[in-house]
This record gives C-alpha cells, structure tokens and sequence, in this order.
C-alpha cells in the first residue's frame, strides 16, 4: 500500500509532490510528508493523519525547491507517528517506500551493530542508511542504491534524493507498482499513473528489477545491475479530469454515475450486434483455448470477488463450462488443484492487489492459462497473465469500489457470451438479446441512478441510525447482496451481512427483530417466487422489509415497507441495476452519519500486503 510521487525539473515541486500524494492517497493515509532538495540541502516535513495535515505543516514550514519525493502511508512496520512517517532521512539520504523489507531485522541489527542511529520502527528507514553507507564509500547515488539493493529481500518502489547530487532522483522496483512520467524539462514518478496524469500522458511502466535516474533532461532505465533498458513509453487515454471530483462531493459519489459511461466504455468496439457475439480479438481468448478449456477458476479479493460470483453464473449457464471462484487471498493456503486444461481469471480493478497477483502467479505455474480481467493499464497481474481483458472504467479513487465492480461483470458477462457461442452452449437468439440487452444497458443504469437517487436519500435518512443491516437475495442477486453489505459497512462502520435468501432459514433468521433492517432483493427473474417467500418469512419475525423489486410488482409493494425500483431486464443484466440503488444507499448513509467516504478507516485502495 502507501504512494510514492517524485519529481525533478524546472517548477517548484512541493505543489506538484502534494498534488500527486492527493491523487494517491487513496493508497494510505495514515501520515504523509515531502523531502525537498533546495539547491544546498534536503529538507522534510511530515505530519500524521491526512493530507491536508501536511499541508497545514507546509504553510508553516515552506519547502523551496525543484527535487523532491513524497509519500502517503498506510503502516505496516511501527505504528502510525511521525518518526515512523516517511521520508527517512539518514546521512545525505532521504528515502520514501512502498512495499515490505522481509530482512530488515537483521540489517537493522548489522546497522545498529555498525553505529547507525536508527530512529524509527519501519523497515524504510534500513534502506536510507544502507544508501548512506555506500555513498560514504565513495559510490554515486545511483550506485550506491544498486549495492543497497543487492543486501535487500522483498517488495520495494522507493525514491531517493541525496544532498550532493541536487538535481537526480533515483528509483526502483520490485514487486510494487512504479510508473514514470516524461515531461518537457521534467520527470516523475508516482505508484500510480493519475498521480502523474495532469502533467503528462507518456509514461514508462516500471518492471520487476528494474531502476531508473530522473533528471530533468529525462529518464534513463536500467536493470538493478545495471544493463541499459530501452523501456516503452506508453500513451495514456485517461484525461486529467477523471482523476477529478468534477464537481461531486465524494469521488464515490461522482464513481457510482459514472457508472453508464463506465460500461459503454468497456463495450466499445466489442460488440458484434449485428451476429449477437463478441468480437474475438477484443477478449484476448482464442477461439481453440474457448473449446479446449474445461473449467474455469476466478480469482479475486473483497469487491471483484463479488463480481467473480456473478460472473459464475454466467459461465456456467451460457458456456456450460464448471466454473469456481476462489478467494485469491485464501487459495495460496490450500493446496489447489489446477492445471493445464484450467482457464484462470483474475479480477481485480488495480492490478495490484498482492492476494490475487500470487494466487495468479501460482496458478500459471501450475499450467492454467491465465487471464487477467484488470483495470489498470500495465498492472502487475496484467502483466503476469497470458492475456488482458481491461475494464475501462477509468481511475477509481474512491476505496469503496463501485464503477469497476459493474465494469467487471460486463466483461465477465461478455466472457461467458463468446465462450457459449464458440462451445455451442448458447443459441443465436439468446446471445443476440444478450448483446442487445447490453448495448442498452448503460440507458438503463442511467435511468437507474436518476429515479432512485431522492427516494434512496430519503431511506438512508430514515435507517442511518441502524445497528445492523442485512441483504438478500438468490441466483445473482445473492452476489450483488454480499456487495450491498460489503458497501456499507466499509464506509459507514454499520455491520451488515449479505445472506443467500434460501440460507435465512439455517440460521440467520435468529438475527431478525423490528430494529433490523432487512434488505431483500427481489427482481423479475427465474428465483423471484422463491425470494418473495423469504421476504415473507422476514416480515413475520418482524424485520423492517426494504425490497428493491422490478417496477410494477405490486405484490413485492404490499409486503415491503419500503420498496425501491428497477426497470425489467434480462435476468443476466439485472446485477447492474440493483447494485446503483445498493451503492447510493450505502454512500448516502455515510455521508450522512459524516464518516470519511472516500477514505475510510483502517483501509486503503490497493492492498499490496498479505
Ligand atoms: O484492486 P482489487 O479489485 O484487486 O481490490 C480488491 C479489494 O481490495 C477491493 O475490491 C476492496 O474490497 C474494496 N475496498 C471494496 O470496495
């Protein structure tokens, strides 16, 4: 987790630093500070808490200068404090990181053993004296973090400025993310590409064993031992703006309406309406690996875990293909059959996510194909998989995931359609209603988001004060319930738990009394029957029934006390209606009980930790 900016040019950088960390600071934020080369000396300011705490420590302290690093923090090694707040500083070095030294005790006891004062807890602070050590030998900055480097286990995206080399910036990567920035008389770096979007769109993608010196006449790659790379520069597509509020009081909030374009997006050019399929180079399977596979494992963590679960059904019942979905941060504890006849997804919005990158790497190993089902371009589980499928959500900022999770089921959605149509499991006049119901999906979420909006508000202020909430639902609604559970209770602290309508009976019904709330999802499709009788046997135990039903169900009105709206759909398409009212709730919810919506507690976007 944590970000890390840098830059080297011409500007002064402390605005720039601090308006990259605003962009990563989705990644941590437990403490933040800026290191600023002047000309003579380097100088630090850090704060702990939010940004904005460091940006109140700025206007007292100013840092003048156009070299400089920052980093935002979400703890891992010594608790949250300023002394644990990178930059780390030892000699002429300041160092910022993202990722876990694994050795760092015993280099910290050789260090201290050898009269290095170390003052914090982090495994951070061994690498600036290690850096330091080897520049009071005599090497250059740039050498001097390559012999570092070579005494260091584990994952690292650091940068590092030293006194007498004013106007250099020096990088390197191992198993976290680092993007590169090349601008006109400058350079940056940053975890992520929104952190250096407003200033350029040419980027390089960092990999593995990789370093790199900025300077302000450019960037030079090379190897951790040194071999010159010639790195492509990519070009991206995302504008400065998605990055931005664009008005919205949360980024949440402007996510989830962003939703309809999020899924045109991710259509774009990969439908074929005209012979209701998909377009075979868009989906990155070849149609013999579609015939040849004979199951498929989906791998994700948290929100895209729910998004696998919708996407089995879909394979299962239009590819007819057995179809599993794993826990990423689980399957490593188990001793997973899988092989070569396995076709493997991983979901993820990020990337990143150190669970599912793992649970990836294992499953080629053991033979799988691998396919990665990501939204960022160039993300280390793209990277490892034999083929992307990317999401084209754009840059999601908010933790709470929402814009990617329907992204994600599009395209798993699309997946299932091209798979049934090349196995022959999915006849011509399905699939056609399939590919038309999508290219109208996103006119239908929009409908979604403006007819539901006031009366979910009005919901929200009616049961913000709830202690506990529950979600139901059946086929895939259950999914969409465990993402409505999951949505509230990470950004408004209230617990909540999404059920399988069916498995009330087995337990859960104990929970229900008048001050529950009872969430039941209950659209037109093949399980509503059955989901309306379990919206009855909450109602008789007393909970609070908020249904969200296919318009014109007027029984699901009676039985409800509150009921929300959706239009019909195909039953595949219906995940991407209920979740809006879902999400808003959520939202709503805690804006109004003024949690941090964007930034909830103990969290952090990219979880780049076991
Ligand atoms: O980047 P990923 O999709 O791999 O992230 C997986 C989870 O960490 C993520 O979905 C998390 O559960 C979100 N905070 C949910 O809103």
């Amino acid at each position: 987790m944590c970000g890390i900016v840098g830059y080297v040019g011409n500007r002064e950088c402390a605005p720039i630093l601090v308006d990259g960390l605003r962009r990563l600071e989705y990644r941590g934020y437990d403490s933040a500070g800026l290191a600023v080369h002047d000309g003579q000396r380097i100088h630090v300011v850090r704060a702990v808490g939010k940004l904005r705490m460091l940006e109140e420590a700025l206007v007292g302290s100013p840092l003048l200068g156009t070299t400089g690093i920052g980093h935002t923090r979400w703890a891992t090694h010594g608790r949250v404090s300023e002394t644990n707040a990178h930059p780390h500083v030892a000699g002429e070095i300041a160092v910022i990181h993202n990722g876990i030294i694994e050795n760092h005790l015993p280099l910290r006891a050789r260090l201290v053993k050898a009269g290095a004062k170390i003052v914090s807890d982090t495994d951070t602070e061994i690498i600036a004296h290690l850096v330091d050590a080897q520049c009071r030998q005599g090497h250059s900055l740039e050498a001097a973090v390559r012999l570092a480097l070579k005494e260091v286990e584990g994952a690292y995206a650091i940068a590092v400025i030293r006194q007498s080399e004013p106007q250099k910036v020096v990088v390197a990567k191992n198993a976290s993310p680092l993007v590169l920035g090349l601008g006109e008389g400058e350079s940056f770096c940053g975890s992520d590409i929104p952190a250096v979007l407003p200033y350029t769109r040419r980027v390089i993608i960092m990999e593995d064993g990789q370093m790199a010196v900025l300077t302000s006449d450019g960037i030079r790659v090379t190897t951790l031992d040194g071999t010159p790379v010639e790195p492509a520069v990519k070009t991206i597509d995302w504008s400065p703006a998605m990055a931005e509020k664009s008005g919205f009081k949360h980024f949440m909030l402007k996510e989830i309406h962003e939703q309809p374009r999020a899924i045109e997006d991710t259509l774009r050019g990969r439908l074929d309406r005209e012979n209701g399929d998909i377009v075979p180079e868009e989906i990155g399977l070849s149609p013999e690996l579609a015939t040849s596979i004979e199951r498929v494992v989906l791998l994700a963590c948290g929100t895209s875990h729910h998004a696998a679960m919708v996407g089995r059904y879909y394979i299962e019942s239009l590819a007819r293909l057995p179809t599993v979905v794993e826990l990423a941060s689980e399957f490593r504890n188990r001793e997973a059959v899988i092989g070569p006849n396995d076709l493997v997804i991983a979901i993820s919005q990020s990337g990143e996510t150190l669970d599912t990158l793992m649970a990836a790497k294992i499953a080629k190993q053991r033979g799988a194909k691998l396919l990665a089902l990501v939204n960022v371009m160039g993300s280390a589980i793209a990277r490892a998989a034999d083929a992307e499928l990317y999401t084209r959500a754009g840059p999601e900022i908010g933790v709470a995931s929402t814009k990617c999770f329907t992204a994600q089921i599009a395209g798993l959605l699309m997946l299932a359609i091209y798979l049934g149509k090349r196995r022959g499991t999915l006849g011509k006049e399905r699939a056609e209603a399939l590919v038309e119901g999508l290219a109208h999906l996103p006119q239908q979420m929009r409908d979604v988001l403006t007819g539901t909006r006031q009366l979910v508000l009005s919901l929200a202020r009616r049961y913000m004060d709830a202690r506990d909430v529950l979600f139901l639902g059946r086929g895939t609604s259950y999914p969409i319930a465990l993402e409505g559970a999951l949505k509230l209770k990470e950004i408004s602290y209230i617990h909540a738990e999404g059920y399988a309508a069916g498995e009330m009976k087995h337990g859960p019904i104990a929970l229900i009394d008048p001050n529950v709330p009872v969430v039941v999802l209950v659209p037109r499709d093949e399980h509503r029957d059955k989901s309306m009788s379990n919206l009855q046997e909450a109602k008789a135990r007393g909970g609070r029934i908020l249904a969200v039903a296919t318009e014109g169900d007027e029984e699901a009105r009676s039985l409800s006390d509150e009921l929300v709206e959706i239009p019909a759909a195909l039953s595949e398409l219906l995940p991407f209606l209920l979740v809006i009212p879902l999400q808003l709730f959520a939202y709503y919810v805690a804006d109004l009980k003024g949690t941090d919506v964007d930034q909830p507690r103990n969290l952090a976007k990219t979880v780049t930790v076991e």
